[in-house]
């Protein structure tokens, strides 16, 4: 009796084991989208992994992004857009010459390529960075005097940017970061801020800029109404920085002061909002990776992606040392086929042909990544498979010139920005 129960017992858990199976998620080969991309590379010759912008699809973002962000202006946060030709095309789209800068050497490369933009750091940069930038500053149209904020987040920085603007004997222009609930550095409270105020009205050689406020973790699970009431946190600090500016200053100037907020996970929670803030910074909304695959960007589309080619196709999954033979499809039809691709361990997800998976044991290979499909999955030695990169910002700048897609064919390349200066 007792052996009874038992043999039930297990033919009832391997029944339930088989029924938890993974389904097959292979569904054919590429959509029409993915198979007119995989065409306008091919016919592009590369067979390399390659970057691709998608013109349609950012233009879709851009003019989501523009029309929800009026009347504030829009600051294009150039850390997540990185190549100069794609800085210019979304500026000119946009009808903006503002940019957000993270990096010294991107710095040097926008203030040449673009002399007329206005910049706004976007991180305190060490003061012998911003150093650096002047001693590498091409002669030309490009004034930083006028067309450069520095960040500032802290009273013993702004010391190191007196000494600086001293050294060069030049006019600084500062704007000092706000935490409006980021935690992540900058005035805590009004009373800071005016205490930074009155040093830099002291300088001839500084000038107060404005405020920079990110508040990107005001996008928060609507559940318990946590992003509201966050959210009207974020507006009553940002709101006490600034009255404790108009205090100090009379409220004289205020019209030219650069008032910055937000970025692609935040921007539309400023609809509505009066005043403050005169400018919204956004970048990787415009093409969209993974992570920001978020209910404040339901209205923006994916517009990036990697297409690499196929080294090799292989049925069944062999692991080294260890033979499973059939066992793996067995338990999961998405691993009965293998295949190699071109490059591989960026930060992003295979997406077309739909059904293609890493490996957990197997390991991961920037040289030729593994990938496992079911029977389902079509795809052969030289075809191409689709990733959507998480973030833009780094992996941008891993595959030499970006393919600009408009229509299902590559009308450009662009550089992306230099990493030297
Ligand atoms: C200060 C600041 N503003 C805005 C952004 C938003 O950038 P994105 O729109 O690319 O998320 C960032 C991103 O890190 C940031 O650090």
């Amino acid at each position: 009796m007792k052996r009874r129960s038992f043999l039930l017992a297990a033919i009832g858990v391997a029944a339930g084991a088989w029924w938890l199976r993974p389904a097959d998620r292979g569904r054919g080969g590429h959509d029409g989208y993915f198979a007119g991309l995989s065409e306008a590379l091919k016919r592009e010759g590369l067979a390399r992994p390659t970057l691709v912008v998608d013109l349609d699809r950012l233009d879709a973002n851009i003019a989501a992004t523009t029309r929800a962000m009026k009347p504030r202006e829009f600051r294009v946060v150039a850390k997540s857009l990185p190549a100069a030709a794609l800085l210019d095309y979304v500026m000119q789209r946009a009808g903006t010459r503002r940019l957000m800068v993270f990096h010294q050497p991107f710095l040097n490369a926008v203030a040449a390529a673009h002399p007329g933009t206005d910049l706004l750091l976007g991180k305190p940069m060490p003061a012998a960075a911003a150093h650096r930038f002047y001693e590498h500053l091409q002669p030309g149209d490009f004034d930083p005097t006028r067309q450069v904020q520095w960040l500032i987040d802290s009273p013993e920085r702004l010391r190191q940017y007196r000494e600086l603007a001293e050294a060069l004997d030049t006019k600084l222009t500062i704007n000092v970061e706000i935490d409006v609930g980021l935690r992540r550095g900058g005035m805590k409270q009004p009373a800071d801020l005016v205490r930074l105020l009155a040093v830099i009205d002291q300088d001839p050689r500084l000038r107060f800029g404005g405020l920079m406020g990110y508040d990107a973790h005001a996008a928060l699970p609507e559940t318990l109404n946590l992003r509201a009431r966050e959210f009207e946190q974020v507006e009553a600090r940002y709101r006490g920085f600034l009255q404790a500016w108009r205090e100090h200053a009379g409220g004289r100037g205020e019209e030219e002061l650069v008032l910055n907020a937000a970025g692609s996970p935040t921007y539309r929670m400023w609809d509505g909002i009066d005043g403050l803030a005169n400018e919204l910074a956004v970048g990787s909304g415009l093409v969209k990776p993974l992570d920001f695959d978020i209910d404040t960007l339901t209205e923006h589309v994916p517009a990036l992606f990697i297409g690499s080619p196929v080294l090799k196709v292989e049925e069944g999954l062999e692991l080294p040392a260890i033979d499973l033979g059939p066992l793996h499809q067995l338990w999961d039809p998405n691993r009965a086929r293998t295949f190699f691709v071109y490059g591989g361990y960026w930060k992003a997800e295979p997406v077309s042909p739909r059904g293609l998976a890493t490996h957990p044991v197997y390991g991961r290979s920037t040289n030729q990544e593994m990938l496992n499909g079911s029977r389902q999955v079509e795809l052969a030695v030289d075809d191409t498979v689709f990733f959507r990169p998480t973030q833009s910002e780094f992996v941008m700048l891993q595959f030499g010139p970006i393919a600009a897609v408009r229509a299902g064919r590559v009308v450009d390349f662009w550089e992306p920005l230099p990493q030297i200066a």
